[in-house]
């Protein structure tokens, strides 16, 4: 098939511990379908989840080429980590099977960074940080991607890490007013590691954020996540 680049369609995939979302987005990452999600099938193996994209996909339309993001370390297409899924991931090359499943190209980036490619200015040092699930974070120099950042499973407070003090589970333990409490701490905290110029809050629980931000911390919509797939593809 040849296509007029203008033509090219993108299915965006966020594989996330509670729900699997999909979306199609034109040549310059403008959404072109309804956000479409799933709850993540239980067991969350490689088979289950990619049963489940390959539905949402189905549901679609047309699209040529496919971004995913994962919620856990990858590398060149293939599963490092998956903490909040199973351990049958590691090692798994998801971006070949998906492809041979869907017959389009597909690329394959961590969750929090595809994320960030959806939020940031490209200008300075930008942090992005994840509250769902997990606990996702992601680091952008002067719009360059420093991969693979992990910082939800670094120890934060209490012989805990940022994951297990701000993950969704832990939110419906001890409540909105003390995990917003907690957050600003880990702000605190995170904003005289990295000395970011920016930090941005996604994810599925960022609309539980209640305390006053400093100028250079922005909330940003959790379908970011998907509008960031369209950056997986521009080098083409
Ligand atoms: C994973 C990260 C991921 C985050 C949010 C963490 O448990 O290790 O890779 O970005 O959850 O999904």
């Amino acid at each position: 098939m040849v296509l007029k680049d203008g033509a090219i369609r993108t299915l965006s995939v966020d594989i996330g511990g509670s729900g699997v979302k999909v979306m199609v987005l034109d040549i310059k990452g403008n959404p072109l379908t309804e956000r479409a999600r799933t709850e993540t099938p239980q067991p969350a193996t490689p088979e289950t989840v990619i049963n489940v994209i390959a539905g949402l996909a189905a549901t679609q339309g047309e699209y040529h080429r496919v971004s995913v993001g994962f919620p856990g370390v990858v590398r060149g297409g293939i599963i490092g980590t998956a903490v909040n899924l199973t351990p049958e991931w590691v090692g798994f090359d998801l971006a070949t099977a998906l492809s041979k499943r869907l017959h389009q190209p597909v690329r394959v980036i961590n969750d929090a960074d595809m994320q960030g490619l959806g939020a940031i200015s490209g200008k300075g040092v930008e942090l992005v940080v994840t509250l769902g699930t997990g606990f996702g974070s992601a680091l952008f120099v002067n719009g360059k991607l420093v991969p693979n950042l992990e910082m939800g499973h670094h120890p934060f407070r209490k012989a805990e890490t940022y994951e297990e003090q701000l993950r969704r589970a832990t939110l419906e333990k001890i409540g909105k007013e003390k995990w917003n409490r907690r957050l600003q701490r880990a702000i605190a905290s995170l904003e005289h590691l990295f000395n970011y110029d920016y930090l941005y809050i996604g994810g599925g629980e960022a609309n539980k954020v209640s305390i006053e931000l400093p100028l250079n911390v922005k909330i940003i919509p959790n379908v970011t996540g998907l509008l960031g797939g369209i950056a997986l593809w521009k080098d083409e």
